[in-house]
């Protein structure tokens, strides 16, 4: 729920659940979806019901529980049907390996597939299971087919499993679940209950009316990858070397990619400003740290991500041996610094040479640039690191340097154009950016369409 008060206020919406460990989370994502004023009623899988019990959530969803994809509501409607046509969303958590490979294919041997085949509305899909699992090109596959269908993908959450071992698999937190389902509706005024379904969407794609309420969602579905903030390398435990980033750009790049329906993962070093609560943050204090998180998101198997910003001040030396303990003022101290790696150029790298092996749709690569005195060397560093937009910026001139709300950048592209902005606030600039980021997109959605068809 928002300072502002609820966010689903009278909202109908079908919650799926399917046989997933996480599937006890379910039970507090409808408690949380009632709370922000929604109502909600439940779709089970058959295995889902081996690890919850449909008596607690009729109790508390006060509708019955549709687990029976044959099954007859009282008054003779097939139950699937009359949810498709009700509801104003359906939200599928936690969806297993198996959910998502018979959504994919369109195969309806249980209420939620079926329920999602047959309605036009807004489907948020939060996935959970072992992170081998999750990284596995069928996974994949399935997963980026939801995402063409139009569907709200909210992202697993790294950490530690059922299993016992950590990996890329843990449902989503369910405030992001919740966000994303606001976010999906779009403000939109609530549909009549009833309203025939099959509708096409504004953006034409099945699935995809959340694009009806909100001006923008070129993003929805996409999952953009922030990093913002400056990484601070340890000294001792006390000390580090940092940089003065505030983090307010790639914070207000979140933001704007947030409203305009994408999943944001934010890779967050210091920072003076809050992360919106939309985004999953996963922090990184150390360029080690933040290159781990990266790597994590760019295995062989493909790049788990549509969009990359690279907003971060990463250090570029870092000390050679930080020390233990603290090192005492009186024995003086000399620092011995070692370069660290071009995050952006290995990561751009990494990417070039999955997507060759796998086949895996190529994502638009965004460079930041802080410059002193002029931006001559910005066309270079695009080049260098690999990127498709370099955004740079000259920080000693008036209202562009750190920590300020306004940034005066200049836009280069790997088509060799480049596009001078005028000073402007920091989500400004960040909404001319994904506009330039959208276009990408859509033309290398296209490629791909095309390359599917020669084949
Ligand atoms: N970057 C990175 N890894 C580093 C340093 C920078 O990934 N070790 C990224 C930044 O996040 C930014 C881009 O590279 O997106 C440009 O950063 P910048 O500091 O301007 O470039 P450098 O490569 O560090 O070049 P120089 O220090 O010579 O200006």
């Amino acid at each position: 729920m928002t300072e502002q008060g609820v966010r689903l206020q009278d909202r109908r919406i079908a919650l799926g659940i399917t046989g997933s460990i996480a599937a006890y989370k379910a039970v507090d994502l409808l408690r949380l979806l009632q709370a922000e004023g929604a109502d909600v009623r439940v779709l089970m899988t058959a295995s889902a019901t081996e690890f919850i019990g449909t008596l607690t959530l009729e109790t508390l969803s006060r509708h019955p529980v549709d687990s029976d994809v044959l099954a007859l509501q009282a008054d003779g409607r097939i139950g699937h049907i009359s949810t498709a046509h009700d509801v104003e969303a359906i939200v599928v958590a936690p969806a297993t390996a198996h959910w998502l490979g018979a959504m994919a294919n369109g195969l309806a041997s249980d209420s939620i597939t079926a329920a999602c085949l047959a309605t036009s509305v807004p489907v948020i899909v939060a996935p959970a299971m072992d992170g081998g699992m999750y990284a596995h090109p069928a996974t994949q596959a399935n997963v980026a087919r939801l995402r063409e269908f139009g569907y709200h993908l909210v992202e697993p959450e790294f950490g530690p499993l059922a299993s016992g071992m950590v990996g890329q698999g843990r449902l989503a937190s369910l405030d992001r679940i919740v966000d994303a389902t606001v976010r999906a509706l779009g403000g939109a005024p609530a549909a009549v209950a009833g309203a025939p379904t099959g509708a096409v969407s504004q953006s034409g794609a099945p699935g995809n009316s959340a694009s009806a309420g909100s001006s923008r969602t070129d993003l929805a579905g996409r999952h953009v990858v922030v990093t913002a903030g400056g990484t601070a390398e340890p000294i001792d435990p006390v000390r580090f070397v940092g940089n003065r980033s505030s983090g307010k750009m790639g914070i207000a790049i979140a933001e704007e990619a947030l409203d305009r329906g994408a999943a944001v993962t934010l890779i967050l070093g210091n920072h003076t400003v809050e992360p919106p609560a939309g985004a999953h943050v996963a922090h990184a204090e150390t360029a080690a740290e933040m290159e781990a998180a990266l790597r994590a998101l760019t295995p062989p198997s493909g790049p788990r991500f549509d969009v990359l910003v690279m907003t971060a001040a990463v250090a570029d030396f870092r000390p050679h041996s930080p020390s233990a303990k603290k090192v005492s003022r009186s024995s003086g101290m000399t620092l011995e610094m070692v370069a660290t790696p071009d995050l952006l150029a290995a990561t751009a790298e990494r990417v070039r040479t999955s997507i060759g092996a796998s086949g895996a749709r190529r994502p638009v690569l965004v460079g930041f640039a802080a410059e002193t005195g002029s931006l001559e060397r910005a066309e270079e560093k695009l080049r260098s690191k690999g990127v498709d937009l370099l955004v740079a910026n000259d920080v000693t001139e008036p209202g562009s340097g750190f920590g300020t709300d306004t940034n005066k950048v200049t836009i280069y592209s790997s088509d060799g154009s480049s596009e001078e902005l005028p000073l402007m606030a920091k989500r400004e600039v960040a909404e001319f950016l994904l506009d330039r980021v959208a276009v990408r997109l859509a033309a290398i959605v296209g490629e791909s369409a095309a390359l599917a068809e020669t084949n």
